[in-house]
């Protein structure tokens, strides 16, 4: 089978000249393609050149010379760390370990990289499938070659996944949505041959047969900090790219029997890719859904084929931000709502819209909603709210700004007086609380991996502190940023790169923990040079969009 993409990968690198529309993209408003009378809206300055300016990290620059446009890395074709060469003060050891670990952790096809391994643990008895490259697990290690000038490889994995999806896809007798993105890859090396193969895994091999929803948004969310990092608009403008992006938008777009605007998921169909009863509308894939398609708007051309889908996208965004502003948001007074819900109305102007039973809040929650602070909850179906937090969601929504510029500084509240629950000794939970005893039978399946504190189910994952850096920045906050990073510098790299930690607060390797986890060391870089150097952030980050104000009325939903 061929492997290469005919005509894309001679699609050189442009870093000047295309970098201006790339900025009116990402200020690209909503107003412009909805049919009403259009406000002049002043350009707003954007949540990065405000956190830039307003924090006292990484200027060391001066803000005169950084560009805004994109968000250049390091100086392209040197291996050394750009972050540690061009600062003042002492990058920590931990840095150079970081860099040469990630290095060994790259994967190569036809002696390009194209990737990163999941974990370089060899000492495991069991290798599974950590030897492949994953999707979701490579985005930091992009980041942090992005951050350092290092785009090729990006680009590489970024056409290797595109020309997957071209795969015809089977599970048995049934074959999966023409957009589907692979979980993971790997590339089988025939020593004799000579030859290069690609394998990749759909979610036919994966443990629960699961498909990766968040793949693809991923895909998308990279395409784009690749574009915004280098200013290389070419990429994203080839036909290939193109069609990638209204593929996996076809996949998520289409008209079904739903009511809500948020996406039906299967369990496991994300970072969490097992059984945690996180079916149905899962924060941690509406935030991503949310961000690819603010993505995917500001790359897709406006050509005929395009144009259908732009349309699609902005009206899907309007009522999505609105349900998830609106019913997915809890703090004080929205819990205090709820706890004195009425149930069983029937009518347009239903205050419990889902039928809540007030019963069914779990009583933990009274006790975790601090007075300042709120956070988007994990679920929201009818009669089903599901309380608990989930990290990556959170800030996903807060990057994305899924969150009204309030609810982002409400969820870093939340964070900061409930530091012990979610960051304890080690950044960060995966989500809190954790099921246990009966409950874990029934959600889990009695899941011996996903015991209480261990692994998704509650469990510490060293690579969201990368997405806590982030959203730390955004909402000018770097000093929790700081705290958490040096909470991991007390002990990553001794305990050797983990995948996760367990226990209430984190302080205990992960029980099937592999070692030399790529996106925990990844993470930590990520972090690291988004700190020192904040202008990062733009690659991962989307300014406000000024349509999207909420109107938080319970009983205003209805139109006819
Ligand atoms: C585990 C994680 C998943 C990750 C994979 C590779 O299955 O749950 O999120 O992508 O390992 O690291």
């Amino acid at each position: 089978m061929g492997v290469e993409l005919g005509g894309m990968e001679g699609a050189g690198l442009r870093n000047v000249g295309s970098h201006c529309s790339l900025a009116e993209m990402d200020d690209f408003n909503l107003s412009r393609l909805l049919d009403k009378p259009k406000l002049n809206i002043e350009r707003q300055r954007s949540f990065d050149e405000r956190s830039l300016s307003e924090l006292s990290i990484g200027l060391a620059r001066g803000l005169d010379h950084l560009d805004l446009t994109y968000s250049p890395g390091g100086r392209s074709g040197f291996d050394t760390p750009s972050s540690s060469a061009r600062n003042s003060f002492e990058p920590h050891p931990m840095v150079a370990e970081a860099w040469e670990a990630l290095r060994r952790s790259l994967v190569y096809f036809r002696g390009q990289p194209v990737g990163t391994i999941a974990a370089y643990d060899h000492a495991s008895e069991e290798v599974l499938n950590y030897d492949q490259v994953f999707v979701r697990d490579f985005v930091p290690s992009a980041l942090a070659f992005l951050m350092n000038g290092e785009p090729d490889i990006v680009k590489n994995f970024l056409l290797k996944t595109l020309y997957l999806q071209g795969w015809e896809k089977r599970i048995d007798r049934f074959k999966l949505g023409e957009g589907a993105m692979p979980a993971s890859f790997k590339v089988l090396h025939d020593p004799v041959r000579k030859t290069d193969t690609l394998i990749a895994d759909f979610g036919e091999s994966a443990i629960g047969r699961v498909a990766p929803v968040d793949s693809g948004f991923w895909w998308i969310i990279l395409l784009r900090a690749y574009t915004k990092s280098t200013g290389d608009l070419s990429l994203a403008e080839t036909p290939e790219c193109q069609k990638g992006m209204r593929l996996i938008l076809a996949l998520c777009l289409s008209a079904g029997f739903d009511t809500f605007p948020t996406l039906l998921c299967a369990d496991g169909c994300s970072m969490i890719d097992r059984r945690m009863g996180i079916y149905g509308y899962p924060i941690e894939i509406q935030a991503l859904f949310f961000m690819a398609l603010r993505c995917a708007l500001a790359m897709l051309k406006h050509d005929a084929e395009g144009k259908e889908f732009v349309e699609r996208i902005v009206k899907r965004l309007h009522a999505l931000s609105y349900h998830m502003r609106s019913y997915f948001w809890l703090d004080f007074q929205q819990l205090n709502d709820i706890y004195r819900f009425k149930t069983e109305e029937y009518s347009h102007t239903a205050v419990n819209k889902f039928n809540v039973m007030p019963d069914s809040i779990p009583e933990w929650v009274f006790d975790f909603m601090p007075t300042r602070g709120g956070y988007f909850i994990g679920n929201v179906s009818p009669a089903g709210m599901d309380f608990r937090w989930f990290a990556l969601g959170n800030f996903v929504a807060i990057l994305s700004s899924l969150t009204t510029p309030e609810q982002s500084a409400a969820i870093m509240d939340l964070v900061e007086s409930r530091w012990e629950e979610l960051v304890g000794e080690m950044p960060l939970k995966i989500c809190y609380p954790a099921i246990e005893s009966h409950e874990w039978r029934i959600v889990t399946g009695c899941d011996p991996k996903n015991t209480r504190w261990s692994y998704h189910n509650g469990g510490s994952w060293p690579v969201l502190l990368w997405l806590l850096t982030a959203a730390c920045i955004k909402t000018g906050r770097p000093q929790i940023a700081r705290r958490a990073i040096d909470l991991a510098e007390t002990r990553l790299l001794k305990d050797n790169w983990p995948e996760y930690y367990d226990g209430k607060l984190g302080r205990y390797v992960g029980k099937q923990a592999r070692k030399l986890q790529t996106w925990s060391i990844a993470g930590y870089l990520v972090a690291k040079m988004m700190l020192e150097d904040p202008s990062h952030l733009g690659m991962i980050s989307l300014e406000e969009d000024k349509q999207m104000k909420p109107v938080i009325k319970r009983s205003s939903s209805w139109t006819c």
